[in-house]
C-alpha cells in the first residue's frame, strides 16, 4: 500500500515520487499544463494517502485537491537539498559541501555546506531557453527529439572559437573554448546549417553559461564538487557532456545524479516518510 507520495510541481513538469509495496522508489512526470490529470492521478489512490508538496506551482495543484486532508507543502529549495543529500547517498557519494546547480525551466544555484544551504545565484538560461530556443530556430518542440538530433550535429560552423578569432595564431586563453556562442552565424549568414547544428549549439549556450556561472560560484565558496540536476540533463548526454566537460577544465569535480529532475519531489516524499 502507498502511503505517501512527493510531488514536486514545476513549472514545466509536475514531478512524483513514492515507495511501492517492495519499498522500491517510484518516479513519475506529467506536464505542467495539465494538473488536473496529475489531480486525477492522485485522487485514483482511494487510500488514506499522505502528500507532500513543493514546487512554483504546487498551489495551483492545491486548488485541484481541496478536500484531501493529509496535504503539508514544503519549501521548495528545502525539499530540493533534501532530496539531493538522499540521492548523494544512494549514488555513494561521500563529500558534504556541494553547489548544487538545478537546471529546471529556469536555472537556480545553491551552496550546501554541511547541512546548512543557502540559494546564491540563479539564470534565466535554463530548460525552458532550450525548448524555447529550438522552437524558434528550428521548429522541432519535443524534448526527446531535439537531444536526439542535437547528438547528431556539430557546433564548428555556428559558434566562434577564439582559435577562430585569432586565424593561427597563438591564442592567450585556450583556443578551444568558445569565445562567442552563435557567433559565427552572425558573420557568415548565408552558411547553410542543418538543424542539427543549429540544436547542438543551443545545448552548448545553454551548457556553457550555466557551467560558467556555476564555476564561479564554487570558486567564490571554496568548493569543489558541483551536482548539477534537473529534468533538462534527464537522458541528455549532450548537455551532460558540454557541462561536465567545461566544470573538469575548470578543474572543479562535476556530478550527475541518476533521477536527474526528481530531487525536490523526493524531498517532499521523504519529509512524510521520516515524520518531520
Ligand atoms: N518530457 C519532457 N517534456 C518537456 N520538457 C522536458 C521533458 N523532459 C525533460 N524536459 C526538460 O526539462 C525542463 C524542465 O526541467 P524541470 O522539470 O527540472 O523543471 P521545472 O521543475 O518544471 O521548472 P522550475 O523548477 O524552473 O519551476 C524542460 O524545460 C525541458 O528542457
Ligand atoms: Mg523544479
Amino acid at each position: 500500500m502507498v502511503q505517501a507520495i512527493g510531488i514536486d510541481v514545476g513549472g514545466t513538469l509536475t514531478k512524483v515520487a513514492f515507495f511501492e509495496h517492495n519499498q522500491q522508489l517510484k518516479l513519475l512526470h506529467f506536464p505542467s499544463v495539465d494538473l488536473h490529470i496529475v489531480s486525477e492521478w492522485i485522487t485514483s489512490y482511494k487510500e488514506d494517502i499522505q502528500i507532500g508538496l513543493t514546487g512554483g506551482r504546487a498551489e495551483q495543484l492545491k486548488t485541484f485537491l481541496r478536500s484531501h486532508e493529509n496535504l503539508q507543502y514544503l519549501v521548495e529549495f528545502d525539499a530540493t537539498i533534501a532530496g539531493v543529500n538522499y540521492q548523494l547517498k544512494k549514488d555513494n557519494h561521500e563529500f558534504t559541501d556541494a553547489v548544487i546547480t538545478n537546471i529546471g525551466t529556469g536555472t537556480s544555484i545553491h551552496s550546501l555546506k554541511g547541512t546548512e544551504h543557502e540559494r546564491i545565484a540563479g539564470t534565466g538560461i535554463g530548460g525552458g531557453t532550450l525548448l524555447g530556443m529550438s522552437a524558434l530556430m528550428t521548429g522541432i518542440h519535443q524534448f526527446d527529439e531535439i537531444v536526439e538530433l542535437s547528438a547528431l550535429g556539430s557546433r564548428s560552423e555556428v559558434d566562434m572559437l577564439v582559435s577562430d578569432i585569432y586565424f593561427g595564431n597563438k591564442t592567450p586563453i585556450d583556443g578551444g573554448l568558445t569565445a562567442s556562442n552563435f557567433g559565427d552565424a552572425g558573420l557568415r549568414p548565408l552558411m547553410e546549417r542543418s538543424k542539427e547544428d543549429v540544436l547542438a549549439t543551443v545545448q552548448g549556450l545553454v551548457g556553457e553559461v550555466i557551467s560558467t556561472l556555476s564555476i564561479q560560484c564554487a570558486f567564490a565558496e571554496d568548493i569543489e564538487h558541483i551536482v548539477y540536476i534537473g529534468s533538462t540533463l534527464a537522458n541528455n548526454e549532450p548537455l551532460q557532456k558540454i557541462i561536465g566537460n567545461y566544470t573538469k577544465r575548470k578543474k572543479r569535480t562535476p556530478i550527475f545524479l541518476t533521477d536527474n529532475g526528481y530531487s525536490g519531489a523526493i524531498g517532499a516524499l521523504l519529509s512524510k516518510i521520516d515524520g518531520k
